[in-house]
């Protein structure tokens, strides 16, 4: 059974509230909420006070926040504050990790690391430890309803190795970008046990259904 966290970037804005609700009573396990300030990434998205929104009104759901951002350090924070259950930052940032990672920790939050695609997986082992959670992106950070690149997997196959070799079971390895039916049941087969998908969940004609379908790989 694969953890699905949907990505908000594709549900319908106007009813965001009612769109998580759809998804949490399919058995999402966390809602992936993208955060983008088109600088890091060429795109805007959310931020704090639509997370504070969505955690006053459903504050049984479980945030996994994407901080797509140049400075991921000087939101730590307010996205803790606002209801982040794990906020992930991406290595190739500007904020040192190791205070980042500490920083999220001290927040009272899990605390996640993301490559790039033309990031090596390797380059994530030095944090593996202190990691709740390993994000690898299967497209380029900034836009949903991209193609999947299947360079993710062997990536992902070399994290969860590490983390079986490490004893890290607890480990969340989430991929994120171009997962659907099609392509979720490679990445579930090379380690992933947290599925982001955006498009293939609030774009199906029945959301609910892709949730579990999703789940159920
Ligand atoms: C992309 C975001 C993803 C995105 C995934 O930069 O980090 O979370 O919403 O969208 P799909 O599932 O449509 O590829
Ligand atoms: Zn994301």
């Amino acid at each position: 059974m694969a953890s699905i966290s949907p990505s908000l970037l594709s549900a319908d804005f106007s009813a965001l509230g009612q769109e998580c609700r759809t998804v949490m009573d399919a058995g999402a396990r966390m809602l992936h909420f993208d955060v983008m300030d088109g600088h890091f990434v060429p795109n805007l998205t959310v931020g704090v006070p639509v997370l504070q929104s969505l955690h006053k009104a459903l504050p049984d759901a479980f945030f996994d926040v994407h901080l797509m951002v140049s400075r991921p350090l000087d939101y730590i924070q307010a996205f803790a504050g606002a209801g982040a259950g794990i906020i992930t930052f991406h290595l190739e940032s500007e904020s040192p990790a190791d205070e980042a990672i500490e920083a999220i920790h001290a927040a009272g939050c899990g605390a996640g690391l993301a490559i790039r695609p033309g990031t090596p997986a390797k380059a994530l082992l030095p944090f593996l430890g202190r990691l709740e959670l390993a994000l690898v992106m299967s497209v380029e950070p900034g836009f949903g309803g991209q193609a999947f690149q299947p360079a993710a997997l062997e990536k992902l196959r070399f994290l969860y190795a590490e983390a079986q070799k490490a004893g890290h079971s607890g480990l969340w390895l989430e991929v994120d970008g171009g997962v659907d039916e099609r392509t979720a049941p490679a990445c579930r087969a090379a380690g992933a046990n947290l599925l982001v998908a955006g498009t293939a969940i609030f774009c199906a004609p029945n959301p609910a259904a892709a949730v579990r379908r999703l789940g159920a790989l």
